[in-house]
């Protein structure tokens, strides 16, 4: 990862960690079901939800050996939701591996994603085997089943905005405030409560983070268009092809010639589009200053998360600053 030095320990450490609790909870038969389950797990990912998770609790004194559970439950919860988005997106990598539904089939990749989704609340109350009173579990769990039903509702949008010829930009950033962002927020306002924050500061938090998880999207969006594919480990132009409205092409669509868009439109949700086509839409994309665009949206969400951030008042400032450099990573990744 190209986290900045003092982040990388902590960010192993709590990758390791968070490993071994979900090995712990999704284990079981038949074996298939639960193969299919750990597939992405296995395959890594960068585990920044459990990063930021840990590091809100221990910003109020919770150390990661107890809030590396609910780390467990927000990363088993997430690998739930990218199951299932790779059918609904037909994309066969991830990770670099197959997706779950390309080695499995969709039947079992289905199930797979619902037996993570059942675990995720099976890690939360682990949590009470380490002496967290019923109070702080149960605003947990509220706290994870208000980000499953908002990740729901932000992919359905997703979806239907495929078959909407405009979206504007404000409908956008409430799409994905509630498919990629409220599982930040939760993320981080789950760590926050187990470790006792001061309300104050929980909403604070929930600031910061609902405005880094929209930065975070609208970077995945980017890197769908001018990643390293072998790096990014999922392919490239899968959002043109299945006609999504990413941040791009909203951009681009309010500006195009009719020639432009034409080329734009010849790909976007063309499922027989070949590499060339998609090639040519990505490139009328960022002539048209798309990626300027996008790049400066997401600063602004970062530097409004960053100034939530900085109102807090935890007792381990160190983690706070640990949390702020993984916020500015957000923007910088390549993958
Ligand atoms: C991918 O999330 C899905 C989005 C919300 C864009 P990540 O980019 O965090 O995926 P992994 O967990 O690192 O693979
Ligand atoms: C991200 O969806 C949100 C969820 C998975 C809930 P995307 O479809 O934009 O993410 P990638 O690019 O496949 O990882
Ligand atoms: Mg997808
Ligand atoms: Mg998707």
């Amino acid at each position: 990862m190209e986290l900045p030095g003092d982040v990388v320990d902590l960010a192993n450490l709590v990758s390791s960690m968070t490993y071994r609790r979900i090995e712990e909870i999704v284990s079981g038969k038949p074996r298939e079901l639960y193969e299919a389950s750990m597939h992405l797990v296995r395959a890594g990912g960068k585990r920044l939800r459990p990063l930021a998770l840990v590091l809100a609790s221990k910003m109020y004194g919770l150390s990661p050996e107890i809030s590396s559970w609910a780390a467990a439950a927000v990363e088993i919860l997430h690998n739930f939701t990218l199951i299932h988005d790779d059918i609904i997106d037909r994309d066969e990598y991830r990770r670099g591996v197959p997706t779950v539904h390309k080695v499995w089939g969709e039947g079992l990749a289905i199930v797979a994603g619902d037996l993570l989704f059942a675990k995720s609340y099976e890690a939360l109350l682990r949590l009470l085997d380490y002496g967290l009173n019923y109070e702080k579990v149960l605003s947990a769990i509220r706290e994870l089943t208000w980000a499953a039903t908002t990740v729901a509702e932000g992919q359905a949008m997703d979806i239907m905005f495929e078959s909407r010829e405009t979206v504007t930009v404000d409908e956008y950033i409430e799409m994905v405030r509630k498919k990629t962002a409220a599982l930040f927020k939760s993320s981080v306002v789950i760590g926050a409560i187990i470790a006792g924050a001061p309300d104050e500061d929980i909403a604070k938090l929930a600031d910061f983070a609902f405005n880094i998880g929209i930065a975070f999207q609208i970077r995945d969006d980017e890197l769908g268009l001018v990643a390293d594919e072998k790096v990014l480990g999922k392919p490239k132009y899968s959002d043109i092809r299945e006609g999504k409205k990413t941040i791009l092409v909203i951009y681009a669509l309010e500006r195009a010639s009719e020639e432009q868009r034409k080329v734009i439109m010849s790909a976007l949700g063309n499922t027989k589009a070949s590499r060339e086509e998609l090639e040519k839409a990505a490139r009328v994309l960022i002539e048209l200053g798309a990626l300027d665009y996008s790049n400066k949206l997401a600063e602004d969400f970062i530097r409004r998360g960053i100034e939530a951030l900085d109102s807090t008042h935890p007792r381990d400032l160190r983690s706070r600053e640990t949390l702020k450099q993984l916020a500015y990573y957000v923007t910088r990744r390549s993958y």
